[in-house]
């Protein structure tokens, strides 16, 4: 803040170049590592961009924490091997690559298809792809490319000295709250349903990351895992938000608007917890600032989906410069991510939920005859004792049934055993929780902010930030720097952020000058101290996007200052 502002002059740039000018110059971001040359897929957030961040994040926590009741863990960002194994990302997160022959340039190689030769490419096996690549030049020197190959996303690392312990950067926050499921549980009083939010760095090598913070190597997400019984996928509040109108993109790529409510009973949306989720979602764009008009929700095509994902909707905001980009992805992960942590683990990862009443079965049983198998089986016969307790119903019928049963290269008869029926008493039935995910990308929704807020007035950089989200609220000027005004200005100052206001002082150049320059990162009022103040202790209050100007007592200030209802 205030520098000298010889750049408000609008050149001409389009929308995007305005937005990361104005972003690189006065602080928002900045491309990491400049004086090494800097190194792609990673950006700094400068002073206005981190506290834009915070205040977006502060929203969500309203919206998530606050509002819906789910508590925020926070897990490492390393994770041994064991976690990537499971959850599927060692195999299945693995994009397309392939390398110019000639200058070593690397595509992502479903992306350079789809943009050379303007198909869609979702589903395309590696085959397929290199038969479309044989007619492609590389985009950047003219040369031939090689085989496709499949490149895993991760960063791989080692934990501790030596090698032997691999581990993985997150490439997303999810696992660390699925892998805490049964202390998560115990902490939810052992009830289902209850949510958990986690915000955190993610890491994704991504192959040729070349559009600002849209694709970064690490980023920001806020995730949400909703832990359910598969057969309640309902939410307590639906009802509050049936009536509220969706634009969809449905899988068959038709473009409708419908109520959440008719999306669930037309069978558009799977059910009504994922309905929910996209309203809300929808309700924290347009809260943080996103126009309700720049939002749709995609469906993912079902080639398209990720390896742990039945249904997926993608919250989607039209930019200027890429289009329709993700934000969010709201995912129907099933029981997919705690069925495979328990069975590589080997620790159970399920949910009790108690009957009513208990309820009584029959159920035949295997009681060893040991007078028989020590003797006959000696050191063995502990082996055999182990295996006949874990065998199944099934089992069980089929060894009364035929006589005998063969395990471990052992063949044991029926009159080893004797086999009773019992009654057993079941007072609940154990499941494995589906999950429901809505994941934030929260440096794409900055963006996408950065872009919407962004407007000119007479030649001059504006970004209408709403309050609550703009880095500072309140710019403290002096009319002009004259000891006896600056001295009321800086009382000011002090004042307003004793009351909790993000505020700036300026005393130098014109008045006029100081207003644009905060107009341009989005400060949305100016208090300006004149030679009035003096004589009846009034300012000027100035809004930045109607420019009015109101005269207020200064101790009225807080109530003019408002910055705004928490939700929309
Ligand atoms: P894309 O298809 O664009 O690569 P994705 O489908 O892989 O994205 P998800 O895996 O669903 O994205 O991740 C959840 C959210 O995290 C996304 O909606 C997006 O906002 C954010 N995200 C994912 N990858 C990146 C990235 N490389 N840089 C910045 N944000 C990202
Ligand atoms: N947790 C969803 C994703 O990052 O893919």
């Amino acid at each position: 803040m205030g520098q000298p502002n010889n750049h408000n002059q609008v050149i001409n740039l389009g929308r995007h170049e305005k937005v990361m000018e104005i972003a690189l110059r006065r602080g928002f971001l900045w491309p990491s590592y400049e004086i090494y040359g800097g190194s792609s897929g990673f950006y700094d957030y400068g002073p206005l961009g981190a506290a834009l961040r915070k205040n977006i994040l502060d929203i969500w926590r309203e919206f998530y924490c606050v509002r819906e009741g789910f508590f925020e863990i926070s897990s490492p960002t390393i994770g041994p091997e064991e976690v990537y194994i499971a959850s599927g990302h060692v195999k299945s997160f693995v994009d397309p690559t392939v390398e110019c022959k000639k200058c070593g340039e690397v595509y992502r190689a479903d992306h350079l298809v789809r943009e050379v030769l303007g198909m869609e490419t979702d589903g395309l096996t590696t085959d397929e792809l290199n038969r479309h690549i044989e007619g492609i030049k590389c985009q950047k020197c003219g040369g031939g490319f090689g085989e496709v190959w499949t490149y895993n996303l991760m960063f791989r690392t080692h934990i501790g000295p030596g090698e032997k312990k691999v581990g993985y950067l997150r490439p997303e926050t999810a696992q660390g709250m699925f892998i805490l499921f049964n202390r998560l549980y115990g902490f939810y009083r052992k009830k289902l349903p209850f949510g958990v939010a986690q915000i955190g760095r993610a890491y994704r090598n991504e192959i040729s990351p070349r559009q600002g913070v849209i694709r970064l190597r690490e980023f920001t997400q806020a995730e949400l895992e909703i832990f359910v019984s598969p057969g309640e996928k309902t939410h307590k509040d639906f009802g509050k938000v049936s009536g509220d109108s969706l634009r969809l993109v449905p899988r068959d790529g038709s473009e409708i608007e419908i109520s959440a409510g008719e999306a669930v009973s037309r069978d558009i949306i799977a059910h009504e917890l994922l309905s929910y989720h996209l309203i809300l979602t929808k309700n924290f764009l347009e809260c943080v600032g996103i126009p309700r008009e720049k939002i749709r929700f995609r469906q993912h095509l079902k080639t398209e989906m990720a390896h742990y994902a039945a249904d997926c909707w993608d919250a989607e905001v039209c930019t200027d410069r890429f289009g329709w980009v993700e934000v969010v992805g709201i995912a129907d992960r099933t029981d997919y991510d705690l069925k495979a942590h328990e069975s590589q683990s080997g620790v159970e990862l399920k949910s009790f939920t108690p009957f009513d009443s208990p309820k009584f079965y029959r159920k035949k049983i295997v009681v060893p005859d040991m007078a028989k198998i020590g003797p006959d089986f000696k050191g063995r016969a502990g082996q055999i004792v182990e295996r006949l307790k874990g065998l199944g119903e099934d089992e069980i019928a089929a060894f009364d049934e035929e006589g005998y049963i063969e395990f471990d290269g052992i063949r044991l008869d029926r009159n080893y055993v004797s086999i009773k029926e019992v009654e057993e008493k079941v007072t609940g039935e154990k499941i494995t929780p589906h999950v429901i995910e809505p994941s934030f990308g929260i440096d794409r929704i900055i963006y996408c902010l950065l872009e919407a807020a962004y407007n000119e007035r007479d030649g001059r950089n504006v970004l209408s930030f709403k309050p609550r989200v703009a880095p500072i609220q309140v710019g403290v000027f002096p009319l002009v720097a004259k000891d006896e005004l600056t001295a009321v200005a800086r009382k000011i100052y002090s004042k307003l952020r004793g009351e909790g206001y993000y505020t700036v002082y300026d005393e130098s150049d014109s008045i006029g000058r100081r207003y644009s320059r905060i107009d341009e990162i989005g400060v949305p009022f100016a208090v300006t101290v004149d030679f009035d103040t003096l004589k009846d202790d009034t300012v000027t209050v100035r809004e930045r996007d109607s420019t009015n100007q109101t005269r207020v007592k200064i101790g009225e200030l807080k109530d003019k200052l408002t910055i705004g209802k928490m939700f929309p």
